[in-house]
């Protein structure tokens, strides 16, 4: 269970180094006055080691289905080495050169089928994948559409695409899908004639706010403005990849959209509990990737390892034995939602601005539900939160810019699998007696009061300040305990 030493070293009142480095190498000062400019708006960035602290119960990690936790796909991916002992650890090259070998090809075809697809190809990352895609599917002339919460990595792959006329919709609204396809086709004569393609970019679910790109209505409006089929979707299912669809092949095929989806990016690095990922689509899109994407051609194979992983990720959703764990994801958010909106404190904390859940909103009458839950507060209260949570023992961490826009930050809680009803209980419980804290606070308007976990991190924050100050860093065993 995380303690205030803990959270006061995970959350760090960062000093500006800059000011401090005259008479040092220009070269640093000038990484360090950029980094200072992050320092200023508590934005920067540290690696710590945010492993979970022991005991506390996970809310917070990408393993979805708990496929890490319960060592599922350690075994199987055991197995896997067991019967190729004589492996290969690298691939000797790229896949253009030496390191194409039958294994990748078998993996890529099983994959392929497995999602329904006419081809697969698989990358080192997620990352590596979108950047290839719109990188090079887009021909001159073609019209890249995302929804403006798309991801990083699509967004690096649209600034070196062909395609320079690139136009954001409002995130998750078709109505301004519509407006921006209208556009299109009143200013961009070729695209109007079917001479030049529309590439729409969304993901699956959004992962910061937990809601679903609405498919099914994005390629209806698609398909009736363009109706020679010149708008093609590429969807992200990074977050969806094993969580939705028949066996976890994803929301695509939970939507039954296979056939109306030309590309879909399957993520391995969450609920399949490895690494790498793979590109669904016809054989026409693969052999452009391979062909021009530079993070395909110019990068080592994979490695046995990690393929090994990755089919015996698969061979698991495969083998249908993941399927319960889906069942069961979404019985906890439905436990999570019946139960805090139980709670006596719900109402008022909802009313009165302290708790929100936005895609808590209707959730009775969802087909499904899903298991990332965005928990919005003042912005001021965030960490506040958090740090009562971890103190609870419950992991989970706040979402800030520049992930997030600015005056948007909320804490993330993810749902696993490997949760538990009396997990799932203890947190809504933790959850609403900081509401109900909160509320007491607003209440009695004192200026400057804090709640009590709060107050813990604030004083071992201080106490290392002072540590920093009179050059005792390591220091421990402050007066409160920090
Ligand atoms: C929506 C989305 N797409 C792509 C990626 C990148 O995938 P990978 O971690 O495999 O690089 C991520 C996150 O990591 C993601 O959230």
């Amino acid at each position: 269970m995380a303690n205030p030493t803990l959270l006061a070293q995970w959350f760090p009142d960062h000093e500006l180094k800059a000011p401090g480095m005259r008479g040092e190498s220009i070269f640093y000062r000038n990484l360090e006055e950029q980094l200072d400019g992050r320092r200023t708006s508590r934005s920067v960035y540290t690696l710590r080691r945010n492993e979970p602290a022991p005991n506390s119960i996970d809310f917070s990690t990408l393993d979805f289905l708990g496929l890490t936790h319960n060592g599922l796909v350690r075994q199987r991916f055991l197995d896997e080495l067991a019967a190729n002992p004589n492996f290969n650890l690298g691939a000797g090259g790229s896949r253009l050169l030496n390191g194409n070998t039958n294994y990748v090809d078998m993996l890529e075809k099983e994959i392929a089928e497995f999602h329904c697809g006419e081809k697969a190809l698989l990358f080192n990352s997620g990352f590596d994948a979108n950047v290839a895609l719109f990188e090079t599917i887009p021909r001159p002339g073609d019209v890249i559409v995302f929804d403006e919460l798309v991801h990083a990595s699509m967004h690096e792959g649209m600034q070196s695409s062909l395609a320079l006329n690139r136009r954001a919709f409002k995130h998750n609204d078709v109505d301004s899908f519509r407006e921006v396809l209208t556009d299109i086709k009143e200013t961009q004569d070729l695209v109007k004639k079917g001479q030049r393609t529309v590439i729409v970019a969304v993901e699956s679910l959004y992962s910061m706010d937990g809601d679903c790109a609405p498919l099914k209505e994005l390629v209806e409006v698609a398909k009736e403005i363009f109706p020679e089929g010149n708008a093609q979707f590429v969807v992200d299912e990074a977050h969806t990849t094993g969580v939705f669809g028949k066996q976890g092949r994803g929301y695509v095929d939970e939507l039954g959209l296979q056939h109306e989806i030309a590309i879909r990016m399957h993520t391995c690095g969450k609920a399949l509990a490895c690494n790498g990922a793979v590109v669904v689509c016809r054989d026409a899109v693969r052999e452009t990737l391979i062909n021009n994407a530079r993070g395909f051609i110019y990068t080592t194979a994979p490695s046995f390892p990690m393929l090994a992983a990755i089919r015996s990720s698969y061979k698991l959703l495969m083998s249908g034995q993941t399927e319960h764990l889906q069942s069961f994801l979404q019985h906890l958010v439905k436990h999570f939602f019946r139960t805090i909106q139980d709670n006596p404190i719900w109402d008022e904390a909802h009313d009165e601005g302290i708790l929100g859940i936005p895609n808590m909103e209707d959730w009775e009458g969802k087909p499904f539900l899903t298991h990332v839950l965005p928990v919005m507060t003042r912005q001021r209260y965030t960490k506040w939160l958090c740090w009562h949570l971890q103190l609870a023992g419950f992991n989970c961490f706040p979402i800030d810019y520049p992930v997030v826009p600015r005056g948007m930050n909320r804490l993330r809680i993810v749902v696993h699998a490997h949760n538990t009803e009396a997990e799932v209980e203890g947190l809504v419980g933790a959850i609403c007696e900081w509401a109900r804290e909160m509320l007491d606070i607003e209440e009695r308007g004192r200026k400057g009061e804090v709640p009590s976990a709060a107050r813990q991190v604030i004083a071992c924050q201080t106490e290392n300040k002072a540590k920093v100050g009179n050059g005792k860093i390591n220091g421990n065993g402050g007066k409160n305990g920090c």
